[in-house]
């Protein structure tokens, strides 16, 4: 412990392919942040391997853990609390993470504090200075998810909207490997959109059966698979293809964005998750948010994809409200999101 006011918490997440710990000083100032990426590992796969992930993540995760200490300029006995992903994700994967922190904790004599891997990316906006004002709305889009969060206070949540099939980082991930580009799909689909035509090819706007908020991007996928194999295939049209559906994903994650914030009297708008590191969302959603006269929130490109300061970060507020973890904490592959703090009046 540190024995001062300034809480100092090693954040830990392992629910995919990196393995990735975070020293968080008090929720929002991040000391050292290590992200040891298995791209490599997984790129001849054309994607994740959850067998080999989980080996992967046992191999990595002291050597990364330790390099994090030694960078953050702490020591192991200065730290407060170990935050650790629990859930969802790959069980595998999250169980080498949670197995590591629940040891490391008690070995040490402090708290482990279990976080969901979406209110993880929700927190990112909490790194820095300014700190979101509630209500806030959440657009947390990534690989696995594409959901519309409101919080009214710290760890208030309610789920507005989501997606009823694919996630829009799956869609960019599938449709990226189709384009012949490489692994992982999203960021080269990004790149080769800035070059494309984005009128080329046509994505209308879903009919969605469910009401509400929801999304569907599975209709986008098939379209963008059909109509690419019936144009010439050539380096033109990857360029337009990458360009049009990025266009239209970004016009649908932002689609009910202004109707929510005027519903729930938004007071900030945050974006997360690993797409949140899309060129073309993050200007569009500046354009949209200075519209509405609301600031914008979205992190860095490095606390954008999955990373251990967000977990950190998260965990301050829920150790400031007494949440913590006992011997029975357990990784849970299908964790849902809950609240764990009230509405702020
Ligand atoms: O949050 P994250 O690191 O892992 C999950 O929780 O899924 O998100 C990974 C997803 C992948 O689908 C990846 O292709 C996508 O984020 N992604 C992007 C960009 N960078 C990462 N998608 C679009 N544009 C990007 N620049
Ligand atoms: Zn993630």
């Amino acid at each position: 412990m540190n024995g001062g006011d300034c809480l100092l918490i090693l954040g830990i997440d392992t629910s995919c392919d990196d393995t990735s710990s975070a020293v968080v000083e008090n929720g929002s100032t991040v000391l050292y942040n290590l992200v040891s990426s298995q791209i490599h590992v997984h790129a001849e796969f054309g994607g994740v391997v959850p067998e080999v992930a989980s080996r992967k993540h046992l191999e990595l995760i002291v050597p990364v853990v330790m390099e994090t200490i030694e960078k953050a300029g702490v020591s192991l006995h200065s730290l407060d609390a170990v935050a650790v992903t629990t859930g969802p994700g790959l069980l595998g994967s999250l169980l080498v993470g949670v197995s590591f922190a629940k040891s490391l904790a008690y070995a040490l004599g402090i708290p482990v504090v279990p976080v969901n891997h979406l209110e993880g990316h929700i927190y990112a906006n909490f790194i820095g200075t300014t700190q979101p004002e509630f209500p806030l709305l959440n657009l947390v889009v990534s690989g696995g998810h594409s959901d519309l969060i409101l919080m009214e206070g710290h760890g208030h949540y309610e789920v507005l909207g989501e997606t009823i099939d694919d996630a829009a980082g799956e869609v960019f991930d599938k449709v990226a490997r189709e384009l012949g580009l490489p692994y992982p799909g999203g960021p080269y689909l990004d790149k080769a959109a800035e070059k494309g035509d984005p009128e080329r090819f046509h994505f209308p706007h879903p009919k969605i059966e469910r009401e509400g908020f929801n999304f569907s991007f599975s209709g986008f996928k098939t379209r963008a698979l059909e109509s690419f194999k019936d144009s010439e295939q050539d380096q033109k049209a990857v360029l337009d293809m990458a360009a049009s559906l990025r266009q239209a994903v970004v016009r649908e994650l932002l689609y009910y964005v202004e109707d929510l914030v005027k519903k729930y009297k938004v007071k900030s708008f945050g974006i997360s998750g690993g797409v949140a590191a899309n060129s073309l969302l993050r200007e569009k959603a500046r354009v949209l948010a200075g519209r509405m006269g609301i600031p914008l929130y979205i992190p860095s490109r490095e606390y954008c994809t999955d990373n251990g300061a967000m977990v950190g970060a998260c965990a301050y507020w829920k150790l400031k409200r007494g949440i913590k973890g006992d011997a029975a904490l357990n990784a849970q592959a299908d964790l849902t999101l809950s609240s764990w703090g009230d509405a702020e009046k």
